[in-house]
């Protein structure tokens, strides 16, 4: 579990025209997961897609698919994301007032249950939730849009995510999302981290099948 090094490709910056092709080169490349990016233009200023593009993904790729919910009261929409195919359903701690409760419902309805801190949030706030979660992601940019740059207090937060697991035994995985590419991804996996969403450092590339398998070699 938390030795897992895990590519997960964000499709925010893909070709939506082209989405199954660009998937197939990601996953010729090694891709673990499928991140999708769900904004609300409220939680964060940009709006993405919802359940039914995620119901497309999933007829195009076996691969597990890794929803971010970065939208206002996700609590209403975790079911419908689920039946469309969500095999892991990240909230964000700074939208969801009974995380316990938020947490504990992702499981029962037979996903993995994450939950995000954007960059200004302490890891401290997650103490009370980290034997009930199965992922936290630690965002590096601050949410909402694709080719970003990197925030480096990042590093520091993965580092204390992974003494945190170690200290209380814990098994969740850390997974990093905003600004990750051949710079700062060995660096990221060596502080502890084992999932990492890359959304330009792959789509934005001539050939998304190599970029792909570069970021998988680094990691392993
Ligand atoms: C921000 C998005 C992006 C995306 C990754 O809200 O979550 O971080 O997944 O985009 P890049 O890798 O281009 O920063
Ligand atoms: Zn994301």
């Amino acid at each position: 579990m938390k030795n897992e090094k895990i590519i997960a490709p964000s499709i925010l910056n893909a070709d939506f025209a082209n989405l199954s092709q660009q998937i197939r080169l990601v996953e010729l490349g090694g891709a673990d997961w499928i991140h999708c990016d769900i904004m609300d233009g409220k939680f964060v200023p940009n709006l993405t897609f919802g359940p039914v593009v995620v119901q497309a993904v999933k007829r195009t790729t076996k691969l597990p698919i890794d929803v971010h919910l970065m939208i206002e009261n996700p609590d209403s929409l975790i079911e419908n994301f689920i039946e469309s195919g969500a095999n892991r359903v990240t909230v964000h701690q700074e939208e969801v007032i009974h995380l316990n409760r938020t947490l504990t419902r992702i499981r029962e309805l037979g996903a993995k249950a994450g939950v995000a801190i954007n960059p200004s949030t302490p890891t401290s706030t997650l103490r009370e939730i980290i034997e009930i979660t199965d992922l936290i992601l630690v965002m590096s940019v601050n949410p909402g849009f694709g080719a970003q740059k990197f925030i480096p207090g990042s590093i520091r937060k993965i580092s204390e995510l992974n003494e945190m697991r170690e200290k209380f035994s814990a098994d969740f995985l850390i997974e990093v999302d905003g600004g990750v590419g051949t710079g700062n991804i060995k660096q990221l996996s060596d502080a502890g981290c084992n999932a990492f969403v890359i959304g330009s450092s792959i789509f934005s590339k001539d050939n998304m099948t190599a970029a792909t398998v570069e970021l998988k070699n680094i990691i392993s």
